[in-house]
């Protein structure tokens, strides 16, 4: 079966993006796999990172989510190989009118269905939030990837997280597979980084991807050139470690 996984964590600047992106043009470049992100944040970000000229989309998700147009017309094929389905601010100018549709919670996954078969992997960016754009995120996943960032309050978000999850899952019946929480911005002149990351190994144990990210500039200057870290800085250490999370993820097919 296919992977249909959220990247999700209602904390901000965390690295959902920076994973997302990275992972997705990881995933194409590297085991030359078939790969759909979709981006649920109005912020537009991880299409931005892929190039794309976001103010100028004819069609994107929320055309989608509201059937003005099929999802093919919204697809966009990225220099980097990832297929994308892109949005912009308009999107959330539209939560609330999507949120009225019938079946509001299931919109994304009824409309991914005719290319579901097509992708090895679906990844989906996610808002720093729980609103019906996460929900709809996590009900057309089949496993969820967690970054979390190695500072106390990304540790306090956890519990937040499982509780959505367990929303999701009583109330949508829809179970969400944790399928790997992510330590990112790791800083290893820092003491708090490696308290945390002992923290997050206690507590989830397998669930915790044995790839550690880095804090490390190259990962915040690579969307600025349209480029993934693998064409931006092959040989620095935020390659490394999203080349190691490329192969983890894809063991998981
Ligand atoms: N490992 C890292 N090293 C250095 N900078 C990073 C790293 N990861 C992310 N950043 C930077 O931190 C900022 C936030 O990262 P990113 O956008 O990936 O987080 P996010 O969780 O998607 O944020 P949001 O919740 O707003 O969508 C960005 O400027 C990004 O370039
Ligand atoms: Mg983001």
């Amino acid at each position: 079966m296919n992977l249909i996984a959220a990247v999700f964590n209602m904390k901000g600047g965390v690295g959902k993006t920076t994973t997302v992106y990275n992972l997705a043009a990881g995933l194409v470049k590297f085991k030359q796999a078939r790969v759909l992100l979709i981006d649920i944040d109005p912020q537009g970000n991880s299409a931005a990172a892929l190039g794309i000229p976001i103010w100028e989309l004819k069609t994107q998700l929320k055309d989608v989510l509201q059937r003005r147009c099929s999802i093919n017309d919204a697809l966009v094929h990225t220099e980097s190989g990832v297929d994308l389905i892109p949005s912009n601010l308009i999107l959330a100018e539209e939560e609330i009118p999507i949120s009225g549709l019938p079946g509001r919670e299931v919109l994304l996954r009824k409309a991914i269905e005719p290319l579901v078969e097509n992708y090895d992997f679906i990844l989906i960016d996610c808002p720093p939030n729980v609103g019906v754009f996460s929900i709809n995120a996590l009900m057309a996943s089949n496993g969820v990837i967690i970054p979390v960032d190695m500072s106390y309050l990304g540790l306090l978000g956890i519990a937040g997280i499982e509780r959505t999850l367990n929303l999701v899952k009583d109330y949508l019946d829809h179970g969400v597979e944790i399928k790997g929480v992510l330590a990112t911005r790791f800083d290893r002149r820092n003491k708090l980084s490696k308290e945390v990351l002992n923290s997050l190994n206690k507590k989830f144990d397998k669930k915790m991807l044995s790839c550690i990210i880095p804090e490390t500039v190259k990962l915040r200057e690579a969307p600025s050139h349209s480029q993934s870290i693998f064409d931006y800085d092959p040989k620095g250490v935020g390659a490394q470690a999203y080349r190691q999370l490329v192969d983890e993820v894809y063991q998981w097919l």
